[in-house]
């Protein structure tokens, strides 16, 4: 079953069938293959299978809160944000893609001010070369990075002379071991930062880097860019209870009961923080979770066994941008090898893995000319073909990628539901007291893939009712700029507290 929501937006899908132009020699026609795509990739999205897939995720969180050292990660943050701290901090943010280094002003709820904002910034690329350095030597180009922004030209207006206060976003899982330190874990994302360093505490790596350079910086915070999240939507919003990051990587963050986590999973922490703690913001690496939870296709299949992390991040392989374009990819390859799409063509570049860009199949699902002519451009630059595609192949390619975004927005949903009833009975509450929770939402695929958060929302809306919460109790709300502004949020918590 379908919201009706989908089939309003998209009436194509399961619509009338088109009869192919070409008469080609293959094992099937293209028509017979779209169909059993589909068939394969919404059979589970009825709300009565998306209910137990979050019944056995919720199941499955529960040892890891007892014990693992790779998820459900307690922060040091044991308060949210009032809304109204304030002050400058240096805010870092690793991405697996971008580093940027920022200056954010937090005004609180001062009259005239916006309670936050972004004064100075910085973004650097990481490439390759980048993800590539071992060890030291990453630690070493932050640094540099962070030199080249506070000290450039315009590096005056960043830095009155006095330390500059840093909060950092870290798109990784990380073991915390105080407010300021943590315990570097694996990274993926193809990054080598690990090698030699593992285990050894992400702040000291840092500030030393930065002390080589004479950087007058202190190191104050650290948190995940989930958690990050958290903070920041929760500074403007105090009903945030949850966030999430869909990008390029994938994770959500939730504010738990300190109960709800076995004592030894908060390490070696002062009694004075078990004193204060009543509750704790918990990176959960969401990704880790699903193996055998959520239905895989034979593609899915594929993409796993060929992943140089096989079964490390499932459910990251079927949501985040990372891999939808990919799922895509090979529904199409097994098109143009078995069903004739193409003509039988490969198209330039399509049979090399992650060749197909999440940017392109968003662009598919974006253009509504007749003609498909944005989608045909795109693809046709990416992967030329030596005739270009008929409208039937564009539309095929088109479909595949709405069954491939529908799936992942529809795992989300059931992600996201495990996670909300998770807090709900730790919290002793019934989904009707729950009341109303804002999930603060970050990430490309989240904020600007063609419909995706709406359908999620629908999905969501759906499950929750179905648990007996009140209509529209969960709410997906966008936090942009989440990881800067939640490193910044995160110092000015830590000063309220030692204030
Ligand atoms: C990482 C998380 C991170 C997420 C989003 C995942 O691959 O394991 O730590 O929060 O990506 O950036």
């Amino acid at each position: 079953m379908l919201p009706s929501f989908i089939q309003a937006i998209f009436p194509s899908l399961g619509g009338p069938k088109r009869i192919r132009d070409v008469v080609r020699a293959c094992d099937r026609s293209l028509e017979d293959y779209r169909s059993e795509v589909q068939r394969l990739f919404e059979a589970p999205l009825n709300a009565k299978s998306l209910l137990a897939m979050s019944a056995k995720l919720q199941a499955q969180f529960y040892p890891k809160l007892q014990a693992s050292n790779i998820c459900m990660l307690p922060s040091y943050n044991h308060t949210l944000p009032t809304g109204d701290e304030q002050g400058t901090y240096l805010a870092l943010d690793v991405g697996g893609s971008t580093f940027r280094v920022a200056l954010v002003e937090l005004n609180g709820q001062s009259a005239g001010a916006e309670s936050m904002r972004i004064t100075h910034m910085r973004s650097f690329r990481i490439d390759n070369a980048i993800r590539s350095l071992k060890g030291h030597a990453f630690f070493d180009w932050m640094a540099l990075k962070i030199e080249e922004s506070i000290s450039g030209p315009e590096g005056k207006s960043w830095n009155n002379g006095s330390t500059l206060p840093m909060g950092l976003a870290w798109s990784f899982p990380v073991e915390q071991t105080s407010i300021r330190s943590g315990m570097l874990l694996s990274m993926g994302k193809g990054f080598l930062a690990t090698e030699g360093t593992l285990g050894q505490d992400l702040g000291e790596l840092i500030m030393k880097s930065c002390q080589e350079r004479n950087l007058n910086v202190r190191m104050d915070s650290i948190v995940n860019d989930a958690s990050a999240t958290l903070l920041s939507r929760a500074y403007k919003d105090n009903s945030t209870r949850l966030a999430l990051i869909l990008g390029t990587g994938f994770n959500a963050a939730v504010h738990l009961p300190v109960s709800a986590l076995a004592h030894s999973k908060f390490g070696q922490r002062p009694q004075s923080w078990h004193d204060q703690a009543d509750h704790v913001l918990v990176n959960t690496e969401l990704s880790m979770f699903g193996k055998d939870i959520l239905p895989t296709t034979r593609w899915d299949d594929t993409l796993n066994a060929n992943h140089t992390h096989p079964d490390f991040q499932p459910f990251e392989h079927l949501v985040s941008g990372r891999y939808l374009g990919e799922i895509v990819r090979l529904v199409l390859l097994e098109a143009v090898r078995t069903a004739g799409l193409f003509g039988g063509e490969v198209p330039d570049k399509l049979s090399e893995a992650y060749s197909l860009d999440t940017g392109i199949i968003a662009i598919f699902e974006s253009d509504d000319s007749a003609s498909l002519s944005q989608a045909c451009t795109a693809f046709q630059t990416a992967h030329p073909l030596s005739k270009p595609p008929t409208f039937s192949d564009l539309s095929f390619v088109r479909h595949i990628s709405q069954l491939v975004s529908h799936r992942a927005a529809a795992y989300l949903a059931a992600g996201i539901h495990a996670l909300w009833s998770l807090r709900a009975s730790a919290e002793g509450l019934s989904p009707s007291c729950v009341g109303r929770v804002s999930i603060g939402c970050n990430g490309s695929v989240i904020e600007k893939y063609p419909y995706f958060k709406d359908l999620c929302q629908s999905y969501l809306d759906e499950l929750t009712d179905l648990s007996g919460a009140e209509p529209h109790s969960v709410v997906l709300e966008p936090a942009v700029e989440s990881a800067i502004f939640g490193a910044a949020v995160g110092v000015c918590c830590l000063e309220e507290r030692e204030a």
